[in-house]
């Protein structure tokens, strides 16, 4: 079957992730082709395949991409072309072990699978700016390159820090830039506790194999560090091809839940994002701790509707106002791709089941809802050989099409068009906040992500289309902003919800909300620092609670992992702790339009959210378990990703299905 030609700015597109590398050539032009009759619009190639470009140190090899890159031309697929940053040869290694990272207990992480160099270092700098430099003048303006991807998945594999080498030798004049004296830096870091205080900046170092924990302010200052290490990275592979590659889209691909850098910061830049979503391997992996056993088991062939949704709310915003590219061409109109969508099974997870039958459509449907403008899948054909040969591909070992093609080849792509997500609500997100609150969670089961996943499940459970920004963006236009654990809160955010509260948007923050100055010690007047006359209250008592340890609270919630209360100054309780050390203290308070939410308890946080969207006249839906809403487009896309049938107003939902409605 061929489908027919639509424009690309119309409806959704379709790419796969391909390995000429992996393959003999006589293979090249029939997959080629098949991809295209399959419907497939991209092909995203080269990403790890340096070691053929150069196999000795100067010496290229473009032959054999340049008839990969033909063989995809001749057939009418678009390429996205990688650099191929994330795998370093063996002789590279050889001539600069200095290159290599290290891991949080300083051993050398060694060449022998993928990711092995550390983003400070100046050499790998070096060769990474020449490989990119003479990929781009072979190719920067073949007629079949669409765009780029930088390297491949920053982060992944715990490689944002490197606890050694290039980086500890790098981290030290980054922070006499940032503080100019060691007066400053010590001040700044409270390193007078038990006597941290440096004498002379090459006594520092990153922070780990410390006898307990190291000071916070020393680790939020380490994450900024390779933070910025990634973004100087790659916004020197940007610039080169920026000047050799005109026209040319360059997006990068991240990952679930990634938390070693600030992805607003590295994407900017860039024309749009992409992200890869493995729905079985994300509920297995990186769900965050919370998601309870018997839900793993429950979603374990769909993954779970919400942390899949949220990546893609949150890389849909990724990139505030959109890359120009992003806004204006053809290739990414609303500013997002999924660049690898899971279309069989995983090899990398404890637990690697099949996807449910109509999983990978719900999947493909379900990243078009949230705005992804193509969905390309990962990988053409299965591996025959080395770390990933457990891993499925649209087409199996043999060649032969695998279930995941079958769904791919029935979807109807006419019935996903482009178009904007219309969320009213925000839902903010911040990389600080998230290290600062990780470095020092004071609770096993509480993390970052946790906390927020659960009010974005809120959220999500109530019917209503979510937008995940960062704390600096506009918050014009938002009704109901949430702000589930922005623990580290500046002046100029504090002024900018103020605005957003005065200007009639309802504002509903989380435990912890201003805990942390940016420097990641606490406020000396308390929480909530630049906060507190907005949220008319300050900061009384923190429990942690262990598991199986409960705070009760009015109205018939109980709390568990956290609860705060708070001294009134001007807000109100709506609810009060129950029983045990905080009976009768405020658990949630409001103040004008803005609401505080103490207490880790799903059913408080969903009454508070719905109370507030109904204040806000954002029509909410109490959805059963596993039945979510989405819209783009003037369209609403009913999902169940249940095993069974749902009965949902009026009508049966089938397992694992989805239904894409034409809005009234
Ligand atoms: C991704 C990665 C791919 C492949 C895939 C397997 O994280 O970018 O190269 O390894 O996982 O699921």
């Amino acid at each position: 079957m061929t489908r027919p030609e639509t424009s690309p700015s119309v409806r959704l597109q379709l790419g796969v992730c391909d390995y000429p590398e992996h393959v003999p050539e006589d293979r090249w032009s029939a997959y080629a082709q098949q991809q295209r009759q399959l419907g497939l619009t991209y092909v995203r190639i080269a990403e790890f395949a340096w070691g053929r470009m150069e196999p000795r140190s100067g010496e290229y090899d473009w032959a054999w991409l340049d008839r990969a890159v033909e063989a995809y031309h001749a057939a009418g697929m678009r390429v996205v072309l990688c650099t191929p940053t994330a795998t370093p040869p063996a002789w590279l290694v050889r001539f600069h072990p200095e290159i290599l990272p290290y891991d949080a207990q300083g051993r050398v992480r060694e060449f022998g699978s993928r990711r092995h160099y550390d983003f400070a270092s100046p050499v790998y700098r070096e060769h990474s700016r020449r490989i990119t430099r003479v990929m781009a003048e072979r190719y920067g303006q073949h007629p079949a390159v669409a765009g780029w991807q930088t390297d491949n998945e920053f982060g992944c594999h715990a490689t944002s820090r490197s606890f050694g080498g290039a980086s500890a030798a790098v981290f030290p004049g980054w922070l006499q830039q940032k503080y100019g004296t060691l007066e400053a830096l010590n001040e700044a870091w409270g390193n007078v506790f038990w006597s941290m205080e440096y004498t002379g900046w090459d006594e520092i170092r990153p922070p780990h194999l410390t006898v307990t924990e190291p000071n916070p302010s020393h680790v939020l200052d380490y994450a900024r560090f390779s933070s910025e290490m990634i973004r100087q990275f790659q916004a020197e592979q940007v610039a080169i091809l920026r000047e050799l590659s005109p026209g040319r889209f360059i997006t990068h691909n991240f990952m679930i839940f990634e938390s070693g850098f600030d992805h607003y910061e590295v994407a900017r830049g860039l024309d749009f994002v992409t992200w890869d979503n493995y729905p079985t391997g994300m509920l297995e992996y990186f769900a965050p701790p919370g998601i309870r056993e018997d839900v793993k088991t429950r979603y374990a062939r769909t993954g779970h509707p919400d942390l899949i949704a949220f990546n893609h709310d949150l890389y849909r915003n990724l990139l505030e106002g959109r890359g120009a590219l992003g806004r204006e061409g053809a290739d990414s109109p609303n500013g997002f791709w999924v660049m690898e969508q899971q279309c069989g099974q995983v090899n990398w997870a404890p637990y690697n089941p099949l996807p449910a039958d109509g999983a990978v459509q719900l999947w493909t449907a379900q990243a078009w809802a949230h705005g992804a403008d193509v969905v390309s899948y990962f990988r053409w054909r299965a591996a025959t050989m080395a770390q990933e040969v457990m891993h499925s591909g649209l087409l199996r070992h043999d060649e032969t099409p695998d279930r995941g093609f079958a769904e791919v080849q029935a979807l109807d792509l006419g019935s996903f068009p482009v178009g904007n997500v219309p969320a009213r609500v925000a839902l903010v997100h911040d990389y600080e906040s998230l290290w600062a609150y990780d470095a020092q969670p004071h609770n096993a089961a509480a993390t970052y992500w946790q906390q927020t996943v659960t009010y974005y499940s809120a959220l999500r459970s109530l019917g209503v289309d979510v937008d995940v920004i960062s704390a600096s963006a506009d918050l014009t236009g938002y009704v109901l902003v949430v702000a589930p654990a922005i623990t580290l809160v500046t002046a100029e955010m504090a002024s900018r919800w103020t605005a957003a509260a005065q200007g009639g948007a309802f504002l509903v923050c989380g435990p912890r909300t201003a805990f942390r100055t940016p420097g990641g010690a606490t406020w000396t007047d308390g929480q909530f620092g630049p906060l507190s006359t907005l949220v008319g209250a300050r900061l009384l008592q923190y429990d942690s609670l262990r598991p199986g340890v409960t705070q009760d609270i009015s109205g018939g919630h109980t709390a568990h992992t956290w609860a705060e209360s708070y001294r009134l100054q001007g807000a109100q309780a709506t609810h009060t702790y129950q029983g045990g050390p905080l009976t009768g203290q405020a658990a949630v308070i409001r103040h004008g339009n803005v609401t505080v939410i103490g207490a880790s308890s799903e059913s408080l946080i969903q009454d508070v959210l719905r109370g507030a969207l109904q204040e806000a006249q954002v029509v909410t839906a109490d959805l059963p378990e596993g039945v979510r809403l989405s819209r783009r487009a003037g369209h609403t896309l009913v999902q169940n990703w249940t095993a069974e049938p749902v009965p949902w107003q009026g009508r049966v939902l089938p397992p694992t299905s989805f239904e894409v409605m034409h809005d009234q």
